[in-house]
């Protein structure tokens, strides 16, 4: 698929899940998240930029710890997290919820990954389950590389291998009812070391990354297929789609998890996450 024609699918699909996103995802996603997190090490004082910043899963944590004044000099003051997204209902989103916690050093900024309208610099840059989605992932990481000091920590978190995925087949069943692929790169960069080497080409020193086995849990039917079709990326071909194209996308996903529903019509859906580090020279 065009670029440009991903990046308006990205951001109309992920305009549309935002209501959704974390009332399907946020359990779901919490290990991979924590992960990346404790990876990052913030410090209090700390300026941070959050890349594909969704609802601010990432963003309000980083923005609680670096909102303490920092004993270590340079960092007497607040730090402040920068969080960018395509989308700029998630843009809403996340400076709404910041207000709601009372976080004030979160400023929300809609742009691209590719294409970062800030200049930083920032200590710690955060790609939270963003990159796969983005056309360029070389373009954004050399963005990201841009806007760090020098000494500078980037950690960047992707889903893993299409084979320990265990919903991966959500894309083909809604691409098959599509004109054009929805997320055409997703898994491309969950394969054995590529986000590792995507950041050593990107110029990052110190490369490191750990993969993560996880469970998708669902209670039953309609919990399985919320998380596929309304909170996540292709909810704006689902709008599109008639019933009748619904109910057909919906029993053919749920047939591809079959192997994963228990006996009491729950399910239990394999994932798998890869989340690397590095430090800009
Ligand atoms: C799965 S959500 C992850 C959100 C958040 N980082 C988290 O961990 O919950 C993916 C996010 O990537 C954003 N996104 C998709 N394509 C993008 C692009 N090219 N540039 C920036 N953000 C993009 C979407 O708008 C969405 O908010």
């Amino acid at each position: 698929m065009h670029a440009r024609r991903q990046r308006l699918v990205q951001r109309r699909g992920w305009d549309r899940a935002v209501a959704d996103y974390e009332r399907f995802w946020s359990h779901q996603l919490a290990p991979a998240q924590d992960l990346l997190l404790t990876r990052a090490g913030l410090e209090a004082g700390e300026d941070v930029i959050d890349v594909a910043c969704g609802t601010g899963l990432v963003t309000l944590p980083a923005a609680a710890t670096v909102a303490v004044a920092g004993g270590a000099p340079g960092r007497d003051r607040s730090g402040r997290v920068t969080a960018t997204d395509l989308s700029p209902a998630m843009v809403a989103e996340v400076e709404a919820q910041a207000r709601s916690t009372g976080l004030t050093n979160v400023e929300g900024v809609r742009c691209g990954a590719e294409d970062l309208t800030v200049d930083g610099p920032y200590d710690v840059a955060l790609c939270s389950l963003g990159l796969m989605y983005v056309p360029d992932p070389a373009r954004a990481l050399a963005e990201m590389r841009r806007v760090l000091r020098p000494g500078g920590r980037i950690v960047v978190s992707v889903w893993g291998e299409r084979r320990r995925c265990g919903w991966a087949d959500l894309f083909g069943i809604v691409d098959a009812r599509v004109t054009s692929d929805v997320c055409p790169l997703f898994f491309a960069l969950g394969g054995p070391g590529v986000l590792a080497a995507q950041l050593e080409q990107a110029g990052f020193v110190d490369v490191d990354h750990e993969r993560l086995s996880t469970e998708l849990g669902y209670a039953d039917d309609d919990q399985a297929i919320g998380a596929a079709f309304l909170g996540g990326p292709v909810a704006l071909a689902y709008a599109h789609f008639d019933q009748p194209t619904r109910a057909a996308a919906e029993r053919e996903y749920l047939d591809s998890l079959a192997g994963f529903r228990t006996a009491s019509g729950t399910y239990k859906v394999p994932g798998e996450f890869v989340v690397a580090w590095a430090t800009r020279p």
